[in-house]
């Protein structure tokens, strides 16, 4: 079997926020450049590239990931979820809702990937604290917020989610 070069074309599936796509891509494309020019999801955002800022944060399989490190081909097989899966329609999710209500975004660069991270913490640990809740967003910059109103959307939140006193 002819070896694969850095130009050749291979196609690659994977699970898109629930729906199968297939992308032709080359063995060195980034998941991020797969996401945002071969599908059009620009909602993942690119920042530094190297694994810093946590811009591009999608969920593979459930966790956290930086699309920026990964190759589109390591996606293949995976399920996928981005900010465009967050949302059904106009219905925001408890967590999007708390970012409206506490001004948690100002320009938005780095919010699809905050999103992306703390919904999955809340996925697996629907009870996170405030400390659990910063050690997660440790790997996040954003140079609008300062960080307070992003932790009280995520307290708000949990405590949306866990079914409890919004303000508790
Ligand atoms: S763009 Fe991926 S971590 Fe910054
Ligand atoms: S809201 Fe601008 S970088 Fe976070």
């Amino acid at each position: 079997m002819p070896r694969l070069t850095k130009d050749d074309v291979q196609p690659v599936g994977f699970k898109l926020n629930g729906r199968p796509v297939v992308v032709r891509v080359t063995p060195r494309t980034l998941l991020t450049d797969a996401l945002r020019h071969e599908i059009g999801a620009t909602g993942t955002h690119v920042g530094c590239e190297h694994g810093v800022c946590g811009a591009c944060t999608v969920q593979v399989d459930g966790e956290p990931a930086r699309a920026c490190l990964m190759l589109a081909h390591q996606a293949d097989g995976c399920d996928i979820r981005t900010v465009e899966g967050l949302a059904q329609g106009d219905a925001l999710t408890p967590l999007q809702e708390a970012f409206r209500a506490h001004f948690a975004l100002q320009c938005g660069f780095c919010t699809a990937g905050i999103l992306m991270t703390l919904d999955a913490l809340f996925s697996r640990q629907p009870d996170a604290d405030e400390d659990a809740i910063r050690e997660a967003l440790s790997g996040h910059l954003c140079r609008c917020t300062g960080y307070a109103p992003i932790v009280q959307a995520a307290l708000t939140a949990r405590n949306r989610i866990k079914g409890g006193p919004i303000d508790a």
